[in-house]
């Protein structure tokens, strides 16, 4: 992300990493909530995942034909994820979610896509939240709900059942500049539902939340699977890959559909991805995440507290996102941002953050003194005295 839209004293350039910790240009380090905005889920340079990158890049990374780790990561994705009976692999989220619904339109012959108004799918024409460059023709076959409101879906979709191919959706409303919220399970249900009765795959985009919630998908515990679904990010510990994940009955339209990029069998990331998948989908992968998320919480919240401030602490705790109260313009959020900058850790005012592995205890200690410091500062400063401050 360019400095120009970070907060006060955040780094343009970071030159190395290990673990929790990254370091700038000029050699300061900083304790990482923000994981690389998502990538980085087992800790920055993860030994079994740099050995499985040190022993392909060896062997080769970009071949005339793939490599087997292709095919290796596909089972342990089908294996992994319940739903899943095949997988493709891409380089960006942007790519995966296209793909989403590239099959989703070859498979039904329908041409309308039904997206939760306000969310990020990523960067490509049909999907980027910024117009320059957009024409209306890029947008045609879109309409819009409202993320856990169905009246809203079945009002988007009445009299153009018949047209709808898919419905996409994020398992947790992560939208920026806005406190996350999380589906609700009759929502997700119900999005089910209206899928089969109208004869519309639902897409589910697991590009931020993959491997952070629930490795088997993030709805598992609902009891919803998605006919097609989207990840990136997280699936390869920092290295580029996305994947797109499917139902049997929809191999042949994804086998019709083309699509391909010069970088997009490269063996290195797969690799990466194969040691990856072996961590994120054992138990205690995910009960670390969850109790690193939630003391984190706790601590953040009580530091509020104590230092005067009405804080909003929303989303998962594996992804969480702090706003302060009546601080519309984020004027009290950059500011804390950059008390935290200042004090060594990097984090975000209006994007949720990531925790990852790497995120121990001992270091969520230490992330905590550092933001207690971070409250202080910012205490004594002008912004918190503008009738932000309620203690
Ligand atoms: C939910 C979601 N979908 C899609 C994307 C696009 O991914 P990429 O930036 O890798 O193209 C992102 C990126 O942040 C995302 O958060």
């Amino acid at each position: 992300m360019a400095v120009q839209s970070l907060p006060d004293g955040y780094p343009q350039f970071i030159e190395r990493a290990d673990g929790a910790r990254i370091w700038d240009v000029d050699g300061r380090e900083y304790l990482d909530l923000m994981s690389s905005w998502g990538p980085i889920v087992l800790g920055h340079r993860y030994p079994a995942v740099e050995e499985a990158v040190r022993a392909q890049a060896v062997a080769g990374d970009c071949f005339d034909g793939t490599s087997p780790r292709m095919v290796e990561l596909a089972e342990a994705f089908v294996d992994l994820v319940p739903y899943a009976d095949w997988a493709m692999f891409a380089k960006n989220g942007t790519d995966a979610t296209t793909l989403c619904c590239t099959i989703a339109r070859a498979h039904t012959g329908r041409e309308i896509i039904v997206v939760a108004r306000g969310a990020y799918h990523g960067a490509a024409p049909w999907c980027t939240p910024y117009p320059a460059g957009v024409t209306a023709a890029d947008r045609q076959n879109l309409v819009y709900f409202e993320y856990n409101d169905i009246d809203s879906l079945h009002a988007a979709i009445a009299g153009i059942e018949d047209r709808v191919a898919a419905v996409i959706a994020c398992p947790v409303r992560h939208d920026v500049r806005r406190e996350q919220e999380l589906a609700e399970p009759q929502f997700a249900r119900a999005l089910r539902e209206t899928c089969d009765r109208i004869g519309a795959l639902l897409v589910l985009d697991e590009v931020r939340t993959g491997f952070r919630l629930d490795a088997r998908g993030s709805w598992e515990s609902f009891g919803v699977r998605p006919d097609l679904s989207a990840w990136s990010k997280a699936i390869a510990n920092g290295y580029a890959l996305s994947a797109v994940l499917g139902r049997a009955d929809l191999r042949d339209a994804a086998g019709r559909v083309y699509t391909t990029g010069s970088f997009w069998f490269s063996a290195v990331s797969m690799a990466a991805s194969l040691a990856t998948l072996r961590v994120v989908s054992t138990p205690a992968f995910e009960s670390n995440l969850r109790a690193a998320g939630q003391q984190l919480r706790t601590g953040l919240l009580a530091q509020a507290e104590a230092h005067g401030f009405r804080v909003r602490y929303t989303g998962p705790v594996q992804m969480p996102l702090l706003t302060f109260a009546d601080d519309d313009d984020f004027a009290l959020g950059n500011a804390w941002a950059s008390a935290a900058i200042n004090n060594g850790v990097y984090v975000h005012p209006y994007h949720n953050w990531f925790l990852n592995a790497a995120h121990t205890p001992e270091v969520i200690e230490e992330i905590l003194q550092r933001t207690d410091a971070a409250y202080a500062a910012l205490a004594g400063q002008p912004v918190a005295e503008r009738g932000l401050l309620t203690g």
